[in-house]
């Protein structure tokens, strides 16, 4: 949607760069890039921040590269979110579908792909059309290879921190993710960015360690999220098998 020259002018006085603009000119909400801007000026106002956002990078990346279960795939995610749904994992995702012509799912930190892989089949068989996108830090060849096959429609390489999405998305999972990974001073940002991505009744699940949010504070940020149209859920408890012990579930109303 092309923006008016005076609001096009107020963008660039505040400092949104052209990729920003662009997404805003494309339909992303203003919100959403506003968080990404955030991080961007916060790294630039400060440079112990930056030096530290920089090591995290390399840390990541040795992360991303080999200290992980590789194999992680639909039953796990499964195993976990379940926890917060209080059904299975299957079963949401086919009534998320319902009246809709096409699910759209987005995977934060999605490794290999294998969950959104399997995630596309299953539902494909049963009659359910998805948009599916992964987001992550280093394209594994396997994910490049489903996604040349057709069987992940998007990739987004970079670090979430600045993804910009160009759509919304009904279901947002993210599990050991940039969100777990991110400093604890952009976690704000990133939650509240995700959750500004989603559909009307759409859900975000995050799987990670959170625990500057398993204080008193997440009663003020609960209040926080009602007030912009959003109910937070957060399951903490003794998950085995390498999983993280905290899942928040994001609600759009
Ligand atoms: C530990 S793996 C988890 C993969 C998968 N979700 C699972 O549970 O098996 C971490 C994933 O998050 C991605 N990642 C980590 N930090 C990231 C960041 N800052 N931005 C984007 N992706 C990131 C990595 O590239 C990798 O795909």
């Amino acid at each position: 949607m092309p923006i008016r020259k005076t609001h096009l002018e107020r963008l660039k006085k505040e400092g949104y760069n052209p990729r920003e603009i662009r997404a805003i000119e494309l339909g992303t909400s203003q919100n959403t890039v506003a968080q990404v801007k955030q991080i961007r000026d916060r790294i630039r106002e400060d440079p112990k921040l930056l030096k530290r956002f920089r090591d995290l990078s390399v840390k990541n990346r040795e992360v991303s590269e080999d200290q992980w279960r590789k194999d992680r795939c639909f039953l796990d995610y499964n195993n976990l979110f379940k926890l917060v749904l209080d059904e299975p994992l299957y079963g949401f995702l086919v009534r998320m579908a319902q009246g809709k012509k096409k699910l759209k799912v987005l995977d934060e930190g999605a490794g290999f792909g294998l969950f959104l892989l399997d995630l596309k089949e299953m539902l494909e068989k049963e009659g359910i059309d998805t948009d599916t996108t992964a987001v992550v830090l280093k394209k594994h060849s396997l994910l490049d290879t489903y996604h040349k096959d057709g069987k992940v429609d998007h990739v987004y390489v970079g670090r979430s921190e600045f993804f910009l999405p160009d759509r919304n998305y009904d279901v947002i999972f993210s599990l050991y993710g940039g969100i777990h990974y991110t400093l604890s001073e952009f976690k704000k940002q990133i939650l509240v960015k995700y959750a500004s991505a989603l559909n009307r009744g759409g859900v975000a699940l995050i799987g990670a360690d959170l625990i500057g949010i398993r204080t008193p504070l997440f009663e003020q940020m609960k209040i926080a999220f009602r007030k912009r149209g959003f109910e937070i859920k957060l399951f903490t408890g003794a998950i085995r098998g390498g999983l993280p012990t905290d899942i928040l579930m994001i609600r759009r109303l």
